[in-house]
């Protein structure tokens, strides 16, 4: 079997966490959640990360984490949704065998899914339905850009979890065709 990482990556909400942590079932691979690993080594929460250090602050950390996890092989990685944004991170995955797969949900169910989020700093204001509308203008054609497979993920994440995990058949082809 193909053990090049699986990295799912796209918007907030799209599915990154729960669709992986069903692919992972499916696969039988190890699901890393690139937060809950930056939370784990920072011994702090995203949010408190943002407050105390910033934006720039947090993605020092998650460049490294990327960095970190791309050497370890066979796993699904949930990305965050600002990951693939940086092309470090991309050459990191990349470089190390992996597989990047867009999880492309619609604007409108991304909008649903996060409208009484708490817990993602970058949506903590008063503007959110607009802010989330121009992030996702401003991040789809680089998601597409960084991702070598996209996935159609508006359906339930069971779907798209099988969805993802028949890819792994294909990961050779899918890195031949990169
Ligand atoms: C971010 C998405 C979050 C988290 C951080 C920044 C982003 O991950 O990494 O709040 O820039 O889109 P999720 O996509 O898992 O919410």
């Amino acid at each position: 079997m193909n053990k090049g990482n699986i990295i799912l990556c796209g918007f907030m909400g799209c599915g990154k966490t729960s669709v992986g942590r069903r692919a992972a079932e499916f696969t039988g691979r190890e699901l890393c959640d690139l937060d809950r690993y930056i939370e784990e080594r920072a011994g702090m929460t995203v949010s408190e990360i943002f407050s105390r250090y910033g934006e720039e602050g947090f993605r020092r950390l998650e460049r490294q984490a990327a960095r970190e996890v791309a050497g370890t092989p066979g796993l699904i990685i949930a990305s965050g949704g600002g990951t693939v944004l940086s092309p470090a991170n991309v050459e990191a995955f990349h470089s190390a065998g992996g597989v990047i797969v867009f999880l492309d949900a619609p604007l409108a169910a991304l909008q649903e899914r996060l409208k009484n989020d708490k817990r993602r700093p970058l949506l903590q204001v008063p503007d959110r339905r607009r802010v989330i509308s121009e992030l996702y203008e401003k991040r789809i054609p680089l998601y597409r850009a960084a991702a070598d497979v996209t996935i159609d993920a508006g359906a339930p994440p069971v779907t798209v979890a099988r969805r993802v995990a028949r890819l792994e058949k294909n990961l050779d082809n899918t890195r031949d065709m990169r």
